[in-house]
């Protein structure tokens, strides 16, 4: 940990301290030190030829229903070979400590819940679990199959449970993030570029409350000018040094 970088991830573990409910906000840089290909990464070889919307749309799916289940069975096969990292570990290791931490997450990895996170606020879906697409209920299928499987309850076609281009963020997801923005003393933001709506106004949403906002990014983003506690590296190296600068002794497990 470079010395000129620990003052400030003291002063985020202050804040953490005196704050009654902290919000975390992630997005796939997070993910990213895990090896989590981004969407457009993972799109080589074969899917390389296709547009994103041609992958995760609904009118994709409602067009060519076997091809975009093909692509998420692909992705789910890359997800199921990454295990969650550091970065991950320590935030699940946080919720234990402090009195009320939120965390809303815009991943569909699911690898929050594999370190052990309780009650995530996923705002664009799970990849590893499915919905029907006529009904939106969540189902229960074997889902390593080539062609989608049917809805077991009205044999319409089951799809990933995310969030594709043209659909809406859903509700208690949102509701769940406001309420958590607008009532935090404390907000962090790891590993976003902070830029895809509406994911992007929750830290405005908790600064116009007055909450502090934190940034954990290796790269400047559209909130950086403006955050209180700016810390520019990868966040698997800064969770565990806030964990360990907030308990003063921290052992991943
Ligand atoms: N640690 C922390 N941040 C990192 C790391 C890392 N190791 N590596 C990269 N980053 C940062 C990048 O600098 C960038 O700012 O993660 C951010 C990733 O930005 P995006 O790719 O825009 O991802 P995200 O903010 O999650 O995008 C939101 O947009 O593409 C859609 O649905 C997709 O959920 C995604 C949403």
């Amino acid at each position: 940990m470079p010395s000129q970088r620990k003052p400030m991830i003291d002063a985020l573990a202050n804040a953490m301290r005196a704050a009654r409910t902290v919000t975390v906000l992630t997005g796939s840089g997070l993910s990213a030190d895990s090896g989590v290909p981004t969407f457009r990464d993972a799109q080589e070889g074969l899917w390389a030829r296709y547009r994103a919307e041609d992958l995760a749309s609904p009118e994709a799916f409602e067009r060519d229903p076997d091809t975009v289940w093909q692509w998420y069975r692909a992705r789910r096969q890359q997800i199921a070979g990454v295990e969650p990292n550091a970065g991950h570990w320590a935030l699940a290791a946080l919720q234990d400590q402090l009195p009320d931490l939120r965390l809303v997450t815009q991943n569909v990895d699911g690898l929050h819940q594999r370190a052990g996170h309780r009650d995530v606020i996923e705002f664009h879906g799970n990849l590893l679990s499915n919905r029907c697409h006529r009904e939106r209920r969540i189902v229960q299928v074997d889902d390593a199959t080539d062609l989608p499987p049917p809805c077991p309850h009205c044999d319409g076609p089951v799809r990933p449970n995310v969030v594709w281009f043209g659909e809406a963020i859903p509700e208690e997801a949102i509701a769940a993030a406001t309420t958590a923005a607008r009532q935090s003393d404390l907000f962090v933001a790891v590993g976003t570029s902070a830029v895809v709506q509406p994911a992007a106004g929750l830290a405005d949403l908790a600064r116009g409350h007055g909450a502090r906002v934190g940034e954990i990014n290796p790269e400047e983003t559209a909130l950086s000018a403006s955050v209180d506690f700016g810390i520019r590296a990868r966040a698997a190296e800064v969770l565990p040094a806030l964990v360990e600068a907030l308990l003063g002794h921290y052992t991943p497990d």
